[in-house]
C-alpha cells in the first residue's frame, strides 16, 4: 500500500520530468529524473534489468527529506525513470531513507536494505537525527515497508558506537543462502569504523563484528561502504567525510577510499595490505557496485561533490541536479585498482577521426575534432628531442570558457581545472594527482558528456572525474604544448542510439 507521501512524490515527478529536455540533461550518464540526486543506492541485476535507486529529494535541486528515486537499463547507459520507489512516510524514517542496497530473496521478491532517519528531541531541546536500519520488499516497481522495522537499531551497535551516525547498508548474499550487509557508523573515538551484521533469511539480523576501524587515519565518519572479492582479492569502498589532505593522494573534504586487503570468510577477518583514492578528481563519492551477470564487477559513483554543489544550484532555472558518473568494469592489477569505462560505451562510437605523430609546440586545433559529448583517446610521447614541459587539452571551450587537463612530465602531475567554466563560486576548481609516465608518455580517455568530463589515465590506474555545467554552445576542443609534444589522437562522438 502506497502512502500519501509516496503517491504525491510519483504524481510530481510525472508532472515535472517531462519538463526537462533531453538535452538539458547528461545523455548516456543517469541523472536525477528531477530535483536532486546524491548517492546511488540499491545498484543491482534484477528481473533481466539493471536497477538503480538513488538519493532524491524531486520538489528541488537541492537537499532535503530523502526519498528513493529509481531507473532501470538494459545497459547501464540507456536508462528508464520508474516511479519513485520509497518515501519518508513511516514513524521511523519520517526523516528520511536515507542510502541503502538491494539482494533478491529467494521468492523472487527484491529486499532493499535501507537507513530510516528520525529527528529526535535531546535532553537539551536540541534535535538530532537518529538512523536506524530498515527493509523494504517489492516487484522492482512497488515497494513495500516491512512490518518488523527498524531491523537493527542503537541496541545492535557495539559500546560506544553513535545512535545517530549508523548509516548506508551493503547488503549481499553469501553462496550459503545467509546474508551479509557492511554498514558505516561512528566509534567513540569519533572518526569511523564499517560494521558487519548477518542474517540467516535477509529479516532477522545480528552483530557479528567491527570489520575494520578507521581510528582517525583518514577523515572522521565513513560513509557508504561495498565490500567484495575482486581478481583474489577483498576490498572495500567507503566514502570518508571529513579528510585532511595526504600529498596528491587524498583531499580535504569528502573523499573515496578503497581498502584492498585478503577476507577469512570463516573469522569474518579482513586484512588490509594497501589503500588509494578512488578517484583523483574533484567529483565522485559514495560508489556502489553491482555484479554483472557476465561477472563483471561494475561500479557507479554520484558524480558530484558535497562541498561545491553550489555552483550549479545557484544557477537560475536548475531544474535538476545530481548526476552519477559512468558505470567502470573494475579489475586490480599489482595490487592496485584500475577502471575502465565499461565495454558497452564502445557501442555508442561514431564518427571517428584520427591523427597520428601529430607535432607541436603551441596551440592547436584538430579538424573534426570538438564536442560535448566526446570520447577522446590521446598518447602522447616526447618529440625527438628533450621533454616537454607542459600539455593540456581544453575542451567545453568557446572565446570565454574552457574547462582543461593537463599534464608535467617532469613531476609527473596532471591536473583538470574547470575555474573557466562559467562557475560564478569561490570553491574548488582544480584538483592534481601524480600519474605514472616516462619521457613523457601518456594515455589519456576522456569522456565528455554534456556537464562532465571523466578522464581515464593510463589504461584505468587512475581516474579524474570533474562535473561543469558550460553552456552546450562551448565545444571546442584544442591541444596545448609547451615543448615539442608528439601525440596520437583518436576521437568519436558518442551519440549512438
Ligand atoms: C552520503 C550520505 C549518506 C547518507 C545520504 C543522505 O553522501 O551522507 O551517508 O545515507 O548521503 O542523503
Amino acid at each position: 500500500m502506497s502512502s500519501q507521501t509516496l503517491r504525491e512524490a510519483r504524481r510530481y515527478e510525472e508532472a515535472t520530468g517531462q519538463m526537462i529536455a533531453p538535452e538539458e540533461r547528461p545523455a548516456f550518464h543517469l541523472s536525477t529524473r528531477v530535483g536532486w540526486t546524491n548517492d546511488p543506492n540499491g545498484f543491482s541485476y534484477y528481473k533481466g534489468k539493471y536497477h538503480m535507486f538513488y538519493q532524491y529529494h524531486p520538489y528541488a535541486p537541492y537537499w532535503g527529506p530523502m526519498h528513493w528515486g529509481h531507473a532501470v537499463s538494459k545497459d547501464l547507459l540507456h536508462w528508464e525513470y520508474l516511479p519513485a520507489a520509497l518515501a519518508p512516510d513511516s514513524p521511523y524514517d519520517r526523516d528520511g531513507c536515507f542510502s541503502g542496497s538491494a539482494v533478491e530473496l529467494p521468492d523472487g521478491r527484491q529486499l532493499l536494505m535501507y537507513t530510516g532517519v528520525l529527528s529526535t528531541p535531546q535532553p537539551d531541546g536540541t534535535m538530532r537525527e537518529m538512523q536506524t536500519q530498515c527493509l523494504a520488499t517489492g516487484d522492482g516497481i512497488d515497494y513495500e515497508k516491512y512490518s518488523g522495522n527498524p531491523v537493527l537499531d542503537a541496541g545492535d551497535l557495539p559500546e560506544g558506537s553513535s545512535k545517530y551516525d549508523f548509516r548506508d547498508p551493503k547488503v549481499w548474499k553469501k553462496e550459503d543462502g545467509t546474508y551479509r550487509c557492511v554498514i558505516g557508523s561512528r566509534p567513540a573515538d569519533g572518526s569511523g569504523q564499517i560494521l558487519l551484521y548477518s542474517s540467516p533469511d535477509g529479516f532477522q539480523w545480528k552483530f557479528e563484528k567491527v570489520l575494520v576501524e578507521n581510528k582517525n587515519r583518514y577523515g572522521l565518519m565513513w560513509e557508504c561502504p561495498d565490500f567484495f572479492a575482486l581478481d583474489g582479492k577483498q576490498v572495500l569502498l567507503v566514502s570518508p567525510q571529513d579528510m585532511l589532505p595526504e600529498g596528491f593522494e587524498y583531499h580535504n573534504g569528502n573523499g573515496t577510499l578503497c581498502l584492498i586487503g585478503t577476507y577469512d570468510e570463516k573469522t569474518d577477518t579482513f586484512t588490509e595490505e594497501y589503500n588509494q583514492s578512488i578517484d583523483y578528481g574533484i567529483d565522485f563519492y559514495a560508489p556502489q557496485t553491482v555484479l554483472t551477470p557476465d561477472g563483471r564487477r561494475v561500479m557507479i559513483g554520484w558524480m558530484q561533490n558535497w562541498d561545491t554543489c553550489s555552483i550549479h544550484t545557484q544557477n537560475r532555472g536548475v531544474k535538476w541536479f545530481g548526476q552519477m558518473s559512468l558505470p567502470r568494469e573494475l579489475s586490480i592489477k599489482n595490487g592496485r585498482l584500475y577502471q575502465k569505462p565499461l565495454r558497452e560505451l564502445d557501442d555508442l562510437r561514431r564518427n571517428k577521426i584520427s591523427y597520428e605523430d601529430v607535432v607541436f609546440t603551441d596551440t592547436i586545433r584538430l579538424d573534426g575534432i570538438e564536442g560535448r559529448r566526446v570520447d577522446l583517446e590521446i598518447e602522447l610521447s616526447a618529440g625527438e628531442e628533450e621533454l616537454y614541459k607542459k600539455f593540456a587539452v581544453r575542451f567545453a571551450q568557446n572565446e570565454q570558457y574552457h574547462t582543461a587537463v593537463s599534464f608535467r612530465p617532469a613531476e609527473r602531475i596532471l591536473k583538470v581545472d574547470r575555474k573557466f567554466s562559467g562557475s560564478r563560486r569561490a570553491v574548488i576548481h582544480q584538483r592534481r594527482c601524480e600519474v605514472n609516465s616516462e619521457n613523457g608518455k601518456l594515455k589519456l580517455r576522456l569522456i565528455l558528456d554534456r556537464f562532465s568530463v571523466e578522464i581515464f589515465v593510463n589504461d584505468g590506474e587512475k581516474v579524474v572525474s570533474a562535473t561543469m555545467f558550460t553552456g552546450q554552445e562551448a565545444k571546442g576542443i584544442s591541444f596545448f604544448a609547451s615543448g615539442r609534444v608528439k601525440m596520437n589522437v583518436v576521437k568519436y562522438d558518442l551519440t549512438g542510439e
